[in-house]
């Protein structure tokens, strides 16, 4: 997908419990400035590729589809768009 954006599509993606709890762990997914670092990004696309986050405790939900995967690995592929 052309043109990902990182307010209009990815934020969408992080519920309030993933956002809060990773802020504590030091991962800010809300957090523009940390997420089009490109070690940043590709750290949380790794967990997100693997399944391991969001964890299924901790009100995680468990992995993501194929889909929203994509759709993160695409705005990592498009630049990092805001
Ligand atoms: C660099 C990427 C990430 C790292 C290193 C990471 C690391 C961790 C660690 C170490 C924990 C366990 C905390 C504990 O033991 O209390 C955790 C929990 C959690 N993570 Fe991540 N995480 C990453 C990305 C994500 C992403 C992308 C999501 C959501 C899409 C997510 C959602 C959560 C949630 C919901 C929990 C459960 C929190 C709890 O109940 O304590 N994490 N993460």
């Amino acid at each position: 997908m052309a043109d990902v954006s990182f307010e209009k599509d990815i934020l969408p993606l992080f519920t309030e419990t993933d956002i809060d709890h990773m802020n504590d762990q030091g991962v800010m997914l809300s957090d523009y400035d940390y997420m089009k670092e490109p070690d940043n990004a590709a750290d949380v696309l790794r967990t997100l590729e693997e399944g391991s986050m969001p964890p299924t405790w901790g009100g995680g939900g468990g992995a993501w589809s194929e889909d929203k995967v994509a759709l993160f690995r695409s705005w990592v592929e498009g630049g990092y768009k805001p």
